[in-house]
């Protein structure tokens, strides 16, 4: 049966129609908001490349995880700018940290928000790589022990989540086992399961001032061209005892999104990382997109791939958007 019986405009005529036979409906429900925690207090600087993002004290982190909360958005998740960095991230371990002092703080403030950590070395270490560095080459073993030790360092201040980023192989079973050796059973691991080698990450580099003083990340994030390995990466987190995994970013690969929604039936997020933020704002703010109808297009796309969680730097202006 074709036209003149199917016209499929008849439920596109009214807003109360498309509504009603929505297929994907845009919700605040599975954000997660990333946050920058810097020393000192009542600290909030403006990141240059990321309008309305900040590094910020710990007093001043407690503060948006309020407003945060009131817009509807269940979590978030910590990134940490230290006093001092050094070639093993020692400073990411130590319990008077940025991350662990926002974390007992947030938890202090009575909120209800979910507090997620970043687990990774790049933002930590002096050479800025993601693990231990020698000879020129980031050595994966000698990572685990520090990962592990960071991610419980979280769990004790209070994390509900950690979620390793740095793509070192065997670092889910690592955290996973001192975790449970320590009696954080409780505490899940969202795996950056999927992470690919991306220019998409360069505002969050100048966020998080995590940039590698040299050479690239290629040895250990994921070739942009291969999607059989994703399948993998995912595979192998699972088997380590991840409880959700992640794909980044999202708008280049959302083609990886759905085939990992379609092959494993943990919760499943998407980074919708600073460079997809940033080129939002920045058109925007020269008038040549409208920013809301896009982003709104964004991130409905991002859940239609077939993404259960989003993390988003959008995520406090769309909750605002959906509210009105
Ligand atoms: C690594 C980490 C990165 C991001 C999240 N965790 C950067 C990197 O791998 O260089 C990027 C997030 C974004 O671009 O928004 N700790």
């Amino acid at each position: 049966m074709s036209f003149p019986i199917q016209r499929p405009r008849r439920l596109r005529r009214t807003e109360a129609l498309r509504g009603l036979v929505r297929e994907t409906r845009l919700t605040t429900a599975g954000f997660i908001y990333p946050m920058f925690v810097c020393p000192g207090m009542n600290v909030r600087k403006e990141v240059g490349s990321m309008p309305g993002v900040y590094q910020q004290s710990v007093d001043q982190i407690v503060e948006e995880c309020r407003e945060v909360e009131s817009l509807g958005i269940p979590a978030v998740i910590l990134f940490g700018l230290p006093e001092s960095k050094d070639p093993r991230g020692a400073s990411s371990l130590a319990k008077t940290g940025v991350v662990q002092r926002a974390i007992e703080a947030i938890k202090a403030a009575k909120l209800s928000l979910l507090v997620i950590t970043d687990v990774c070395l790049c933002e930590y270490t002096d050479h800025g790589h993601c693990g231990v560095v020698e000879h020129g080459e980031v050595l994966n073993d000698p990572t685990l022990e520090i990962l592990a030790q960071q991610a419980l360092s979280h769990a004790r201040a209070g994390a509900d989540i950690v979620a390793p980023s740095d793509m070192m192989d065997g670092r889910v079973g690592a955290i996973r086992t001192l975790l449970d050796g320590h009696k954080f059973e409780n505490v899940a691991i969202l795996a950056y399961a999927v992470k690919y080698c991306s220019g998409f990450y360069g505002p969050f580099r100048e966020a998080a001032d995590s940039a590698p003083k040299s050479g690239d990340r290629r040895s250990y994030q994921m070739d942009p061209a291969n999607a059989r390995e994703a399948i993998k990466e995912v595979a192998l987190d699972l088997e380590e005892g991840a409880d959700m995994v992640m794909v980044k970013p999202a708008l280049p690969y959302l083609d990886i999104i759905r085939a990992v929604r379609e092959r494993v039936d943990v919760p499943l997020g998407a980074y919708n990382v600073s460079g997809e933020y940033a080129m939002v704002k920045a058109a925007a703010q020269k008038g040549w997109i409208d920013e809301k109808r896009v982003t709104l297009e964004i991130l409905t796309g991002i859940q239609r791939a077939g993404a259960d969680m989003i993390l988003t730097y959008h995520a406090k202006d769309v909750a605002r958007w959906l509210k009105n």
